[in-house]
């Protein structure tokens, strides 16, 4: 389900986002990406419980769009390495912050 719902949002998505951030289309990556771990809305839980909710990570002061788009090109030990693309990268980036007014 997961792969079925990312293969048809390369397919379908790329070309359209690849002008720049788009708060909605960073949640739909986020449902397809990212919530099999994350709470990726406001008033859910992660399914994993050692990954942080997006609304908590927005909120933490050390957060900047700058330290979300590091974080999302490198790979970590805890999270499988989802390859981004950089319009992704950018469109994530500005619906969590979302998430956090910021
Ligand atoms: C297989 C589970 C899993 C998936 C899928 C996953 N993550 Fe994570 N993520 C984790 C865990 C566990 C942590 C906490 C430990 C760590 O930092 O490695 C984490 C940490 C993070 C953090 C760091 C928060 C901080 O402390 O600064 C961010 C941001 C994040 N994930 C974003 C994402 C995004 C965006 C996606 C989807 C593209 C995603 N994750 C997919 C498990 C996952």
């Amino acid at each position: 389900m997961r792969i079925a719902l990312s293969l048809a949002l390369v397919l379908v998505g790329a070309p359209a986002f690849a002008a720049s951030a788009d708060p909605a289309t960073g949640e739909q990556i986020a449902k397809a990406e990212c919530a099999s771990c994350h709470a990726i809305g406001i008033d859910d839980e992660s399914r994993d419980r050692k990954a942080p909710r997006f609304v908590d990570v927005a909120k933490m002061p050390s957060t900047t769009e700058l330290s979300l788009k590091v974080f999302l090109r490198s790979s970590h030990k805890n999270m499988p390495n989802i390859i981004l693309s950089r319009e992704e990268i950018d469109s994530l980036a500005s619906y969590i912050l979302g998430l956090g007014g910021k």
